[in-house]
């Protein structure tokens, strides 16, 4: 090659590497539809942006795509298992013990993350010798899993399917200060002293339950795997890029380092036509439609027959239209203005202008969908981060709450709320506000994660963008060893300064008595 033409090749090579298709490798274990959602809607997104994209999940995506490849690497059987431990989901929901609960959580995780690595799908693929160009992988108190990019030499990135946590926040270095900032999403808003103090208790909790439990048992699951195994503490910090499935305008402000960043309505997709069908009955709803649905965290047959004739009969009293997601036959009683459906398409249906208000339990994708389309809601928050997303939703005031487990699970309830929720024009013009904030973003939520995801791989991992504070022991983070030293030092001062005064204060006497003596 001529020393002319070395430039050429040089500016073509690095042209390659802007528009290049890359491979990217996303790990999403946990067996649960909305995780998956989140997961695939990235995955594929990516693929649509020219990527070959491989996905290791529970599920698996056999969708066509305009650009790109998905390939699936199936962890047959997790769905199953994962059904049995959800028999105990009481006990994982128990607000009265949250230590327990996340021990619990964490111990479910454990398993998951070790039968991933040992998965019969998943040991071949690791011998393959496939290269990859990144790893995304979720955050979900699964740190062995994030072995995947050490083993692929890829820089590795992370999906929160919830705004920034504890989680994340530690893995990534996030400032999260615990004077306003509850260290569990369940925790109220910090107010009071008392909250200061139990938010210090909870996450002093937390970090011994990950020091003396968590880690450990990670350390355990990568050596039972892997013959040379990274730094389990490396590996936890190595992130490049953190992807957060939230959005400043439904969450609390926090702050967010530089890899942190919000994609929150990614995976929402412009509303496409309805079937003729629904499509007729939303037209022809002139009192408007409520739109209900549990989501999969809840099916219909295991609600309690009396919280279901409590439904009923408030749905039946009004005058709007009702849309139920219904997974059985028959619904006993069913009133005449409701419509039963065991399969709806959430979005679109949000979409349609008739719709005035949405009955779900809120979570992870629902709450986005509402403010994505301006639909109020009056939220049954089941478990998990439902009760957090309803207590945002109540604060920005476009929802109202009734938990699930509330005694007052009543027809007299429902209907209140259902009422106030229907003719008080505050909860709309509300939702539609924030709506406009979601939406006002230089780039959409899923061409920023391409973007990022991108950025990442076209600069090697992207390491100028994490900050120093994720590499640094507790207690210099903390600052620990320098207020010990200012507090030695200034109780040493004080010390000499009193032996001082002591030693000068004797010594006056000491003259003044001799003085006396003299005379
Ligand atoms: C991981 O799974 C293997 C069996 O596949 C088991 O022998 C090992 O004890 C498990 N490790 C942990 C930490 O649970
Ligand atoms: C951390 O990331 C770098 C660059 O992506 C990689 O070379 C290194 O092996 C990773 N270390 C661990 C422990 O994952």
């Amino acid at each position: 090659m001529s020393s002319r033409s070395l430039p050429i090749a040089l500016i073509f090579v690095s042209f390659l590497g802007i528009t290049q298709c890359a491979r990217i490798l996303g790990v999403f274990p946990f067996p649960v539809k909305s995780h998956y959602i989140l997961g695939n809607a990235l995955m594929r997104g990516l693929a649509e942006a020219g990527h070959d994209v491989t996905m290791i999940s529970p599920f698996e995506d056999t969708g066509t795509l305009s650009r790109g490849t998905y390939s699936n690497i199936v962890l047959t059987g997790f769905s199953e298992r994962y059904e049995e431990i959800l028999k105990h989901f009481d006990l994982l929901n128990d607000p009265r013990r949250p230590i327990s609960a996340q021990i619990m959580f964490q111990h479910i995780q454990l398993m998951t993350s070790n039968a991933t690595l040992g998965h019969p799908n998943v040991i071949p693929f690791l011998n393959s010798g496939e290269k990859f160009d990144a790893v995304i992988v979720e955050q979900f108190v699964n740190e062995a899993v994030k072995v995947f990019a050490y083993h692929f030499q890829a820089p590795l990135i992370l999906f929160c399917s919830v705004g920034p946590n504890n989680w994340i926040n530690s893995a990534v270095g996030n400032p999260s200060p615990l004077s306003y900032i509850p260290y569990l999403m369940d925790y109220p808003i910090i107010k009071s002293f008392t909250h200061r103090v139990v938010n210090t208790l909870i996450y002093i909790a937390y970090q011994l339950m990950n020091y003396f439990y968590v880690f450990p048992k990670n350390e355990d699951i990568l050596r039972y795997h892997f013959a040379d195994p990274p730094n389990f503490y490396e590996l936890y910090h190595n992130a490049s890029l953190a992807l957060l499935n939230s959005h400043g305008s439904i969450s609390q402000a926090v702050p967010l380092v530089p890899t942190m960043k919000e994609i929150g309505g990614f995976h929402v997709k412009p509303p496409k036509k309805l079937p003729k069908d629904l499509q007729d009955y939303l037209d022809n709803a002139k009192d408007g439609v409520v739109y209900f649905s549990l989501g999969s965290s809840l099916r219909s047959k295991d609600l309690p027959l009396k919280k279901l004739e409590a439904l009923l009969r408030s749905f039946g009293k009004l005058k709007q239209k009702v849309l139920w997601k219904w997974e059985e036959d028959i619904l006993p009683g069913q009133p005449a203005n409701v419509k039963l459906g065991k399969w709806f398409p959430q979005q679109d249906i949000l979409a349609h202008p008739n719709v005035i208000l949405f009955v779900t339990q809120g979570g992870l994708l629902s709450n986005t969908e509402s403010v994505y389309h301006g639909v109020p809601m009056l939220v049954i928050p089941v478990y998990g981060d439902q009760h957090h997303n309803a207590r945002l939703a109540m604060k920005y005031e476009y929802s109202l709450t009734l938990p699930y487990k509330d005694p007052e699970f009543s027809e007299e309830k429902i209907s209140y709320l259902l009422n106030e929720l229907l003719h008080n024009p505050k909860y709309s013009e509300n939702v539609k506000r924030i709506s406009r904030l979601f939406h006002d973003r230089p780039l959409s939520p899923m061409e920023e994660a391409v973007y990022w995801v991108e950025y990442v791989i076209r600069h090697k991992g992207a390491l100028h963008l994490r900050v120093a504070g994720v590499d640094l022991p507790w207690y210099r983070y903390f600052l620990l060893d320098v207020i010990l030293f200012l507090a030695v030092t200034a109780v040493l001062s004080i010390f000499l300064l009193y032996l001082g005064l002591r030693y000068s204060f004797v010594r006056r006497r000491q003259s003044q008595n001799e003085k006396m003596k003299k005379n």
